[in-house]
């Protein structure tokens, strides 16, 4: 239990922090180490603005979906202004637009922040959610279109970083396709900034700039990517956030009598549905990566495995092979939830995306608990983030094991996740409401 005096200090502390990450118009996700505005951190922070400043909250996604690509794309990365020394900035990607962006995309979670807002902010918002919505079924059907040019109902990405998870064990294999020998001698910012045993390795970013550079060499184009980029994989954080956001566009869709928009969805949903069960791995008992390349399943568990139960319903039986597997972990470490399999040689409690606990990532699979009739283990995940947050303040991420904070300080949806979500004040509002 946390004493009233923390949480009102870290309620404070959180707001605090999204101030002052604020740029005007985006929220950087902390200073420093990733000066821009992220795709994904800038939607599941829109959600902590919103406990204090709708308006604000609003113009997050706006300014963020102003980005989005002719084709539909919404970048990973907008650079909003100049930033000398970051890497890799956007000479590497040379996206030819105004402002400059990455080449690739990110989890697709903003038609999921826009559903809980209007249910969370008073007031009518059809003139202002209209054009989202509009840009949302572009983006989601850029998807369909440019990650699923054969319609198998599951999408690739083609870089790691698209995931959001960056050096999870999961691309270790299908990375080690790829050809590193053209890469030209690169420096990092990273490791300068925070301590280089918390982030990916060299050898992770020779591989990582070797895709970067495919995806520049064809202009980012969409045909010659899902041809011949060899990296290509569908892995289940990315298709469960999708499947989620597709089912938030069509109920958004209906209130806001756009049937066009809820046709579409609904049609892109069902392919969804019916294509994650490719994810299904009877070894790992759960939902792991398929490497489209090889044909080949991953069969070790990951946080993205987690989020099946936030990507939509689950049949009882896999319901409750999720929820033994779920005791199983809380056996092995303190904190839930791990990015990675506990006790796997892989595992790393400290290293990015090989074992650290993430917020938002808690609040996602939360959110799929609560649904599915579990609110006390949800409630459980919602007790171990604010337990993270009270011993190790708004890191990026904390180790499971020890409960330190790794990566960036006053992360901004570290600090959203607090606020929207983990503190109990706001628990015992949504309790009361
Ligand atoms: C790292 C994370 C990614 C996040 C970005 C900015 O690349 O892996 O998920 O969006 O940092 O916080």
């Amino acid at each position: 239990m946390i004493d009233a005096e923390t949480v009102a200090r870290l309620d404070t502390q959180a707001q605090q922090i999204l101030r002052a990450n604020d740029r005007g118009g985006y929220t950087v996700p902390t200073k420093g180490l990733y000066p821009f505005q992220w795709n994904w951190d800038s939607a599941l922070t829109t959600l902590g603005i919103a406990c204090f400043d709708a308006d604000r909250a609003w113009q997050e996604i706006e300014k963020l979906l102003s980005a989005q690509w002719d084709n539909g794309m919404v970048p990973h990365i907008v650079f909003w202004q100049h930033e000398e020394g970051y890497f890799p900035g956007p000479s590497e990607w040379q996206s030819e637009r105004t402002p400059p962006t990455s080449g690739i995309t990110q989890p697709p979670v903003a038609a999921t922040v826009v559903r809980q807002l209007t249910n969370f902010l008073p007031g009518d918002h059809r003139t202002r959610v209209t054009p989202m919505l509009r840009a949302l079924d572009r983006w989601h059907q850029w998807f369909a279109d440019a990650r699923d040019p054969d319609g198998i109902g599951v999408v690739a990405i083609m870089h790691p970083w698209e995931s959001g998870r960056d050096n999870l064990p999961d691309w270790d294999a299908p990375l080690a396709q790829v050809d590193t020998s053209n890469v030209r001698a690169f420096m990092r910012r990273d490791t300068q900034l925070v301590n280089a045993a918390e982030r990916p390795l060299n050898h992770d970013y020779d591989h990582y700039m070797a895709l970067v550079q495919f995806g520049r060499d064809c202009q980012w184009d969409v045909k010659t990517i899902a041809e011949k980029c060899p990296f290509w994989v569908a892995e289940p954080g990315m298709n469960a956030i999708l499947r989620r956001a597709e089912r938030d566009l069509v109920a958004l869709a209906l209130h806001f009598n756009l049937p066009d928009i809820a046709t579409r969805a609904n049609t892109r949903l069902a392919r969804l549905d019916h294509g994650f069960n490719q994810l299904w791995s009877d070894i790992a008992q759960g939902y792991t990566t398929l490497d489209l390349r090889k044909n080949k399943i991953e069969h070790r568990l990951s946080s993205g495995s987690w989020l099946s139960l936030y990507g939509g319903p689950e049949n009882d039986i896999r319901a409750k092979i999720h929820y033994s597997t779920l005791m199983e972990w809380r056996q092995k470490v303190r904190f839930t939830m791990p990015s990675f399999a506990p006790g796997d040689p892989a595992f790393d409690d400290i290293r990015y995306w090989r074992g650290p606990v993430w917020a938002m990532i808690n609040w996602m699979i939360a959110t799929g608990l609560a649904e599915h009739g579990r609110p006390d283990l949800a409630d459980q995940l919602a007790d171990d983030t604010a337990a993270l947050i009270e011993q190790s303040a708004f890191r990026e991420y904390f180790s499971p094991v020890t409960g330190k904070g790794g990566g960036g300080k006053d992360f901004s949806w570290t600090a959203a996740m607090w606020l929207y979500w983990a503190s109990p004040n706001t628990r015992q509002q949504t309790e009361t409401h």
